[in-house]
């Protein structure tokens, strides 16, 4: 938020408390700031995390650099922190997923003890589902193959797209990021969600989650960009989607966090709002589906970070429980 004169003092202690939130929700325990300079340049201002290890809690959001304020220590965490549930019991009525061995993620990246986020189960589409089927038969690589480097598949390929944009990370991921359709930079670069949205995304899984952005696997609906950064059409979605898919099927991922309204309702095949289907797990072929908002959305208003955050706890404590 930039201030100017006309910024009512609501709008400031607004983002100010949303701010202060989402760094107490990346552990930050107190501010240790310097003097307020009339200017917004870069001050010194040190984010100090629980463990009382000084660094940069989130890039994304440099509220604390940009509004110095006089110097204070300012505590983040006032309030006594509430007991927390033994580590799955919350989730140990959930039914499993049937998912191969082995959990590296948060054994792996993360420190054990975190709070956990209530979970909340939707369930939709046929109960049998990608963990019930028998090994995959296929590999990304053929499944790329298919594709071929020059689809024509939907009129997007006369659209002015440079170039189709697989799916990338890890084949084995437990974790997937979706979304709806590559963007300039995507074209370009032939990466998905690697302009600044998908730094904000970068940020949420790296920062956010403590997982190394190559260990998931993220990919788009579809796989050419649309003209003028429009959503794709029904007809462009129906022949792109099904690769995906398949790339699921392959994958087998735990949890698939879904990334907008366009993307969300594609793949779960619904038209209810994403404000309404964020905040908890929803059912795609037996995979948990986590709709959340999309990280350009985030870029027009950091706001809604916190729900965003809230949405990624969830995911990140059931891959906890997740064996
Ligand atoms: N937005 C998307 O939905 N996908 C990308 O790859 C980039 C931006």
């Amino acid at each position: 938020m930039s201030v100017t004169k006309n910024t009512s003092m609501g709008e400031l202690i607004a983002d100010v408390r949303e701010r202060v939130l989402f760094l107490q929700e990346m552990g930050v325990s107190y501010l240790a700031v310097g003097l307020l300079e009339a200017k917004t340049d870069i001050a010194k201002t040190d984010v100090c995390t629980a463990n009382g290890e000084k660094g940069m809690a989130d890039s994304h959001n440099d509220a604390a650099r940009r509004y110095p304020i006089p110097e204070i220590n300012i505590p983040l965490n006032s309030k006594p922190a509430e007991p927390r549930p033994a580590p799955g019991s919350r989730l140990a009525s959930l039914p499993s997923l049937g998912k191969r061995k082995g959990s590296k993620f948060f054994d792996e990246y993360n420190p054990p003890e975190v709070e956990s986020g209530e979970l909340r189960v939707e369930r939709s589409g046929p109960e049998t589902g990608f963990h019930e089927m028998s090994e995959p038969t296929e590999t990304i690589e053929q499944i790329r193959a298919e594709i071929g480097t020059d689809c024509t598949r939907c009129k997007l390929s006369a659209l002015g797209r440079s170039q189709v944009v697989n799916s990338v990370g890890n084949f084995n991921a437990d974790l997937m990021f979706v979304g709806e359709a590559p963007g300039a930079d995507e074209d370009r670069l032939g990466e998905p969600f690697v302009g600044r949205a998908g730094q904000l995304l970068t940020d949420i899984i790296e920062k956010g989650l403590g997982i190394p952005r190559k260990d998931v696997f993220i990919g788009n609906i579809n796989r050419c960009r649309p003209p003028g950064n429009r959503a794709p059409e029904p007809d462009e979605s129906v022949v792109c989607k099904p690769f995906l898919l398949r790339e699921v099927a392959v994958v087998r991922p735990k949890v698939i966090v879904v990334l907008g309204a366009t993307a969300a309702q594609n793949l779960l095949e619904t038209k209810t709002p994403i404000s309404k289907m964020r905040g908890k797990f929803h059912d795609y072929l037996g995979v948990k589906v986590m709709p959340t908002f999309h990280p350009a959305y985030l870029l027009r208003d950091p706001h809604k970070k916190r729900e965003v955050w809230e949405d990624i706890k969830m995911v990140r404590d059931y891959l906890r429980t997740a064996a």
